[in-house]
């Protein structure tokens, strides 16, 4: 076999981006796939067995027609419920998962006041409730569900529309102030929410920490390419990247442009396959 290791990195949309990003930053010069599941977005209010069911049937496609040799979820609403399924079934495959950042946001915070933004999914799940009472015990945690923040990001990466208004009224509640004390650290646990960070800075009451965990997924990543995948390492190929909508949608103009700005350049060809 002459070619380096090919990662699926999956999202039910464009957010997965962010942590694609990060990896291909690291490892410019693999194969990849992007996939997002847009005919499913948004994942944040699907039932968990039926998203499950879902996920597990687009990424056993996948891995049929692709042979990927690691499988990222670059999204939190699945990882939290889906990951240890696909495990399961996949022995053999790496998945990385991207699961809410509560441990560094707890260790990090000055205040001891942390709030965790993410889809309503992500915020019931019990995964998210015991990364809670394991890393955060001493914190006072909020957490936040919206239900619009990534069709927002969406919205403003298909058509760069952008709306203050929207955007400080799904971020407002992760503000929270008592007495002489506030909120100082803000988990971005959904991958969506990295791509309107510019904005949250920008329409914050007062400035937070931001924990954006894409960087340290892609060291995740780096990692075990290095455990599980070390001789293809060796190999060189020129740089591939293409990526799938499930909804067999071409992408418009600015999608297009903005998707070649992360070197998927063959989106076009193949978004309908
Ligand atoms: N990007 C996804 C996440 O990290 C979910 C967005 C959605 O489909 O609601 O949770």
């Amino acid at each position: 076999m002459n070619c380096p290791p090919k990662i699926l990195v999956f999202d039910s949309g464009l957010g997965g981006l962010t942590v694609f990003s990060e990896i291909t930053r690291l490892r410019p010069n693999l194969t990849y796939l992007y996939c997002a599941d847009d005919a499913g977005f948004p994942y944040g209010s699907w039932n968990e067995e039926a998203l499950i069911d879902r996920v597990i049937t687009i990424i056993s496609g996948l891995i049929a027609t692709e042979s990927p040799d690691m499988v990222v979820i670059a999204c939190n609403t699945a990882s939290t419920l889906v990951l240890s399924h696909l495990r399961r079934r996949w022995p053999m495959i790496p998945f990385i998962g991207t699961v809410p950042a509560i441990k560094p946001a707890a260790e990090q915070s000055r205040s001891h006041m942390i709030s965790v933004l993410a889809t309503p999914g992500t915020v019931k799940r019990d995964y998210t409730q015991k990364l809670i009472t394991q890393f955060a015990g001493h914190c006072q945690v909020t957490l936040v569900g919206s239900g619009n923040l990534a069709g927002l990001a969406e919205r403003a990466m298909h058509h760069g529309e952008i709306n203050d208004a929207e955007i400080i009224s799904e971020i407002m509640p992760c503000f929270v102030e008592i007495n002489d004390k506030r909120t100082d650290s803000i988990v971005l646990a959904c991958t969506h929410y990295p791509l309107l960070l510019k904005e949250f800075h920008r329409l914050a009451p007062w400035p937070v920490d931001w924990i954006n965990p894409a960087p340290a997924i892609a060291r995740r990543v780096d990692y075990l390419l290095m455990q599980h995948c070390q001789e293809l390492l060796t190999q060189q190929s020129p740089n591939k990247r293409s990526a799938i909508f499930t909804s067999g949608k071409k992408p418009d103009l600015l999608l297009k442009n903005l998707l070649n700005d992360y070197g998927l350049s063959q989106a076009s060809d193949v978004t309908t396959r």
